[in-house]
C-alpha cells in the first residue's frame, strides 16, 4: 500500500498539494513510510543522476562516518561513499532543484505529520554512493536519541535495477510490526520514512553501482530541545560548539 503508485495513477494528483493531501500524509499516518515513484520525470532524473556520477568521478566522497574497519579492514558497518551538497554549488543545480521540490512537499503536509511540527531541514544532502562491492549499512535507526531529525527523504537514481542480481534493497522493520518492507533503489524514486525508532532499515549488499540523495526534515521542539542539551553539555565540559544548523 505504501509503494503502490504506478504512473497510471499518477494522474489524480493534478498537484503537489493534492498528492501531499490525498497521498503522502495518510501514507505517512498510517504506515510511517511513502513512496513516490517518477518523482521528477526522467528528464530531470537524468540530470540529477548526471551531476552526481560528476561528484563521484570527480573524487568528491569520502568514506561514510562510523565507518570502522573490521579485522579483514572491510567496513562493517557502513560501505558508502558520501559528499554533503547544499544545492547551491555549481554542478549542483538540479540537486538543489530537487531539494526544492522535496521542501515543497514537506510544507505543503507540516502540520498533518502526526503531532511532529516541521521546522527546517539538515543545511546539507547527503549523497551517497555504494560502489557495488557488495557493501551495504547493517540495521540502524537514523535518529535514536532525540537529536531533532524526524522524517527522512530519499531519492533513489538507478536505472534498470535489478535487485536479483544488483540487491542493495532497503529494508524496514517497522516497530511492532510483523512484516518488512524492501524498498528497491530505483530511479526516480522518492522515499519518505519516519527517521526515529518506528523505522530501524539496512541497506542490503549491493553489487552495482547504487546512488542515492538523503535530506533530512527537523521536528520543531526536539530540534529546540537537542540545540539546548548541546549546548549545556559545551557548556559543562568547557568545549566549543559547533553545530551544522
Ligand atoms: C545518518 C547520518 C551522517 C553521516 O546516517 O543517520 O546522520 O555523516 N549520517 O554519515
Ligand atoms: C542511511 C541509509 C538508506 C538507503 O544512509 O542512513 O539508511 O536506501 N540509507 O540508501
Ligand atoms: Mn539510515
Amino acid at each position: 500500500p505504501w509503494s503502490a503508485h504506478p504512473r497510471s495513477k499518477e494522474r489524480r494528483y493534478r498537484s503537489s498539494h493534492r498528492l501531499v493531501l490525498h497521498y503522502l500524509v495518510p501514507c505517512m499516518n498510517s504506515y510511517g513510510m511513502c513512496i513516490i515513484d517518477n518523482f521528477l520525470g526522467s528528464k530531470t532524473g537524468e540530470r540529477i543522476l548526471h551531476e552526481v556520477q560528476e561528484l563521484h568521478h570527480a573524487g568528491r566522497m569520502r568514506d561514510g562516518e562510523l565507518a570502522s574497519r573490521g579485522p579483514d579492514n572491510t567496513r562493517s558497518i557502513r560501505g558508502d561513499q558520501i559528499v554533503w551538497v547544499e544545492g547551491k554549488e555549481s554542478g549542483c543545480e538540479n540537486i538543489g532543484y530537487l531539494l526544492s521540490r522535496m521542501d515543497r512537499l514537506i510544507t505543503y503536509a507540516d502540520g498533518k505529520l502526526g503531532k511532529h511540527k516541521i521546522r527546517g531541514r539538515h543545511s546539507k544532502a547527503m549523497v551517497a554512493c555504494y560502489p557495488g562491492n557488495g557493501a551495504g549499512y547493517v540495521k540502524h535507526v537514523d535518529n535514536p536519541n532525540g537529536d531533532g531529525r524526524c522524517i527522512t527523504c530519499i531519492y533513489y537514481l538507478n536505472k534498470n535495477w535489478n535487485a536479483k542480481e544488483h540487491g542493495g534493497v532497503l529494508r524496514i522493520f517497522p516497530e511492532g510490526k510483523s512484516y518488512v518492507a524492501d524498498i528497491k533503489p530505483l530511479f526516480d524514486r522518492l522515499l519518505f520514512f519516519w527517521s526515529d525508532r518506528r523505522n530501524p532499515h539496512e541497506v542490503q549488499p549491493s553489487y552495482s553501482t547504487r546512488y542515492a540523495i538523503t535530506v533530512w526534515y527537523f521536528d520543531a521542539e526536539e530540534r529546540a530541545e537537542a540545540k539546548r542539551r548541546f549546548r549545556d553539555l559545551t557548556a559543562s565540559t568547557g568545549q566549543q560548539g559547533s553545530s551544522s544548523s
